[in-house]
């Protein structure tokens, strides 16, 4: 066996383990986090060449052969399309590249075409790149990843792994993941966000999101999310944006907590509204809600936080308190 096809092998392996265990499992990040620290690249091209034509033994044809022939397609009068391949087989080889390519405030549409592959990078699409798509080849192929908290980015707000300040963001089937160190009880500055979501009318069509303390600022604008996979631990969906949520999976990822047992450990959300002349807040619909831990449904970050479940399915997770006012009473105030 050449070096090239054992790890040709280990490669796939590798791959076959997350794949299994990437909806099962809530917490791929610790797999992603090993992978990438012993200098793994998962290689989508590998894999799939290796699954579907069966090449003889170590012997690899180019990598870009198998490339679809159609991508990108032609820009017409109302969309860009740009590619990125970790290989090199098409225009980018990362995604921020890709985005700083595309022309201010353009009217067009640019779908940003991001090949299989964990793209280990910190990822700002600034307010001047409207009308983005970033268009995945599944959430559990394509993923961007970084590991900044908020000691190592001036806080939280900049920790992000993906941060989006532009108008129309769109994403479909990609996944967004923060894989630094989970924080212990009572640790402080580890807050680790893995996208953190400040444009108007942004959407997001099967993703996912994967972190522990603070894995999706969803921060202000109006978003919607369709059928997500979001996993955390405390304050997992934060932010002051008026979003719907909809056929989403919310995953826990809080430490286990004995039967019969009091504390509490973790919350989905901390809405963030701070003025009752303000229209935000989060809606869930025809979610579900389960995982590891005992937590809140939400935690009131501000005055006049608003969340809503609605058709939603919860395990015993939940703590029938439901709900925490960090203290203060007035946010317990009923209304609309
Ligand atoms: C423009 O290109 C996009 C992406 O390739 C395609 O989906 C769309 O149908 C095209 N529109 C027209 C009017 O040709
Ligand atoms: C595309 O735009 C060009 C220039 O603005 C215009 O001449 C052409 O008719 C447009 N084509 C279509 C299919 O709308
Ligand atoms: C991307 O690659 C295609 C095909 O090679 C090419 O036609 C197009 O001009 C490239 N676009 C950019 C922005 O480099
Ligand atoms: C976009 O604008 C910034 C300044 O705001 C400039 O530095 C950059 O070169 C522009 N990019 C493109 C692709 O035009
Ligand atoms: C591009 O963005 C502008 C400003 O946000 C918006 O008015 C326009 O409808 C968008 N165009 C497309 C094709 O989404
Ligand atoms: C992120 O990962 C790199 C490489 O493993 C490491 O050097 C760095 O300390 C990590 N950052 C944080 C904040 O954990
Ligand atoms: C997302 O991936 C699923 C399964 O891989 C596919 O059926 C669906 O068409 C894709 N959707 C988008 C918007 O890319
Ligand atoms: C963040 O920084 C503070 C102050 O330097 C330190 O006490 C704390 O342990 C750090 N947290 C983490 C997770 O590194
Ligand atoms: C609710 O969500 C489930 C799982 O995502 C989906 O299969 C079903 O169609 C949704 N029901 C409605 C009424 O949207």
């Amino acid at each position: 066996m050449s070096l090239k096809s054992i790890s040709l092998t280990l490669v796939v392996a590798i791959f076959a383990v997350l794949e299994s265990t990437f909806m099962i499992n809530p917490n791929p990040s610790l797999i992603l986090k090993q992978l990438i620290e012993l200098g793994f690249t998962i290689d989508a091209h590998l894999y799939y060449h290796h699954h579907n034509k069966h090449p003889s033994k170590g012997k690899l044809v180019n990598i870009c052969d198998d490339f679809p022939p159609d991508i990108p397609p032609p820009d017409n009068n109302t969309t860009s399309t740009l590619c990125v391949d970790p290989n090199g087989c098409c225009n980018f080889t990362t995604v921020q590249s890709a985005v700083d390519s595309v022309a201010n405030f353009s009217q067009k549409r640019t779908i940003i075409w991001i090949n299989s592959g964990i793209y280990y990078e910190k990822v700002i699409v600034p307010r001047t790149k409207q009308n983005i798509t970033f268009q995945g080849q599944g959430c559990t192929s394509t993923a961007i990843v970084w590991n900044d908290t908020a000691n190592s980015s001036h806080g939280t707000f900049y920790s992000g792994s993906v941060q989006v300040f532009s108008n129309n963001f769109i994403a479909k089937n990609i996944s967004f993941m923060n894989v630094a160190p989970i924080p212990g009880p009572g640790d402080m500055g580890a807050q680790a966000v893995a996208i953190r979501i400040s444009g108007d009318q942004a959407a997001f069509w099967g993703c996912g999101f994967f972190g522990a303390q603070d894995t999706l600022h969803d921060d202000r604008g109006r978003h919607y999310f369709k059928d997500c996979y979001i996993q955390g631990s405390i304050d997992f969906i934060f932010g002051n944006a008026k979003s719907l949520y909809q056929d989403c999976q919310l995953i826990s990822m809080a430490n286990p907590v004995a039967a019969g047992q009091r504390m509490i450990n973790g919350a989905v959300t901390a809405h963030g509204r701070s003025s009752k002349d303000e229209n935000t807040g989060f809606a869930f619909v025809n979610c579900s809600l389960g995982g590891t831990g005992r937590i809140w449904l939400g935690r009131a970050w501000r005055p006049f936080s608003r969340v809503v479940f609605a058709f939603t399915s919860m395990s015993d997770i939940i703590a029938p308190e439901g709900w925490n006012d960090f203290n203060d009473p007035t946010r317990d105030q009923y209304g609309f």
